[in-house]
């Protein structure tokens, strides 16, 4: 290679689950390791940019930046959310990409497949909240919305609390719910897998840890069926009445300032004045460091609700590059050559 060359490693989707980097052990640790550098100030976390092209829909393509200063990485998440794919197009709804750079030169070092990551992401949050504030011994579980996230939330509840031997589904589609079954009954069969058949206080009743997954934008959870004792953790937009926070003990966000300028439930509480910053008992990381203790009583009812860091997504993409590079996963690609000038037939080439 020219000594002014610039190569980067090319990661899809199947060279990191072909490496081990389908993990989600290696993702909560790694998200748990993010927020400790998060606060020591070891992490510089700018705004994320939006681009909303239909407010209806919520389609939209997000970049997130983040840099990860101990390990000299900066990244960047370009994730789209196009709620709609699945039923118009038998689609995901969510695709992401991630673009890692050093910070020595400044040059790319990937540009890596970004939906497992970042699924994996959102899933580890909720199971590291759950570590902290679910029930040890939680042995049922109940999901309404049964999708992507909902799938990858169970595999990350499971590494946390592996007590879990119940597991119910409630989809506006039957299809859905069998779909979720049919994914995740093959990697757990000590685990009871039950289709609701869309019957969303079947599935949460008497359920120890509650998940949201929808993509609806409406009051699905009630507040009635959330038993005493039981942690919520809430993935979607608008997708409980707000009585199910009111009547929580705690509430938990990943980052509650981020919380009041989205459109999840608790945002809207927010926004509606029926809901302020002394309501909220920590941000996650604070339970992590244990500046706050999670879980005190059997009968709390605990509220969780994560709207996304990209410094964690980052910290997860780059710890599966460094598994994937490590067994020399992907492609190698040449950004450069040489330096602009230093091409030997520049003068032929360029248009003047
Ligand atoms: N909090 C975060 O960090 C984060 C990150 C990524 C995605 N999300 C959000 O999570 C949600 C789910 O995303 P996904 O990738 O799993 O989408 P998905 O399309 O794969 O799954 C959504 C599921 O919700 C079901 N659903 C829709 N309306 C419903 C209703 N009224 N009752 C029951 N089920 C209903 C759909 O049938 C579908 O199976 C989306 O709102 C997405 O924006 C949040």
């Amino acid at each position: 290679m020219h000594k002014h060359g610039v190569q980067f490693s090319y990661l899809s989707q199947e060279d990191l689950i072909d490496t081990g980097c389908f993990d989600l052990r290696m993702a909560i640790e790694v998200a748990e390791k993010a927020m400790l550098a998060y606060e020591q100030d070891k992490i510089l976390f700018p705004e994320k940019i939006v681009q909303i092209f239909n407010q209806a829909t919520q389609e939209r393509i997000n970049c997130l930046p983040a840099t990860l200063l101990d390990e000299k990485i900066c990244g960047v998440k370009w994730v789209s959310v196009f709620p709609r794919n699945p039923e118009k197009y038998a689609e995901q709804n969510l695709s992401a990409l991630f673009v890692l750079s050093e910070i020595e030169k400044g040059f790319p070092i990937a540009v890596m497949d970004g939906t497992l990551a970042s699924n994996m992401r959102v899933a580890a949050m909720g199971a590291i909240a759950a570590k902290y504030l679910a029930k040890k011994e939680s042995e049922i579980i109940g999901f309404i919305g049964g999708g992507e996230q909902a799938k990858m939330h169970f595999l990350a509840m499971r590494v946390v609390r592996p007590a879990i031997k119940e597991c119910r589904i409630a989809d506006k589609s039957v299809e859905a719910e069998q779909e979720f079954i049919d994914h995740l009954s093959p990697l757990f069969p000590d685990v009871n897998f039950i289709a609701t058949h869309t019957h969303a206080k079947a599935a949460i009743e008497g359920a120890d840890i509650l998940v949201t997954a929808t993509s609806a934008q409406a009051p699905l959870l009630k507040a009635a069926w959330m038993k005493a004792g039981a942690f919520y953790s809430h993935i979607g937009g608008w997708e409980d009445e707000y009585e199910v926070a009111q009547q929580c003990e705690k509430i938990v966000c990943d980052d509650w300032s981020t919380v009041t300028h989205r459109g999840q439930t608790l945002s809207r509480m927010y926004a509606e004045g029926i809901l302020s910053s002394k309501d909220i008992y920590a941000d996650l990381h604070e339970l992590v460091s244990k500046l706050k203790v999670g879980r005190e009583t059997d009968d709390e009812r605990i509220y969780f609700n994560a709207v996304g860091l990209a410094y964690i997504d980052v910290a997860i993409a780059l710890a599966m590059y460094n598994r994937a590079h490590s067994s020399h996963a992907g492609q190698t690609l040449s950004l450069q050559d040489c330096m602009i000038f230093e091409h030997s037939d520049i003068a032929q080439k360029v248009r003047l």
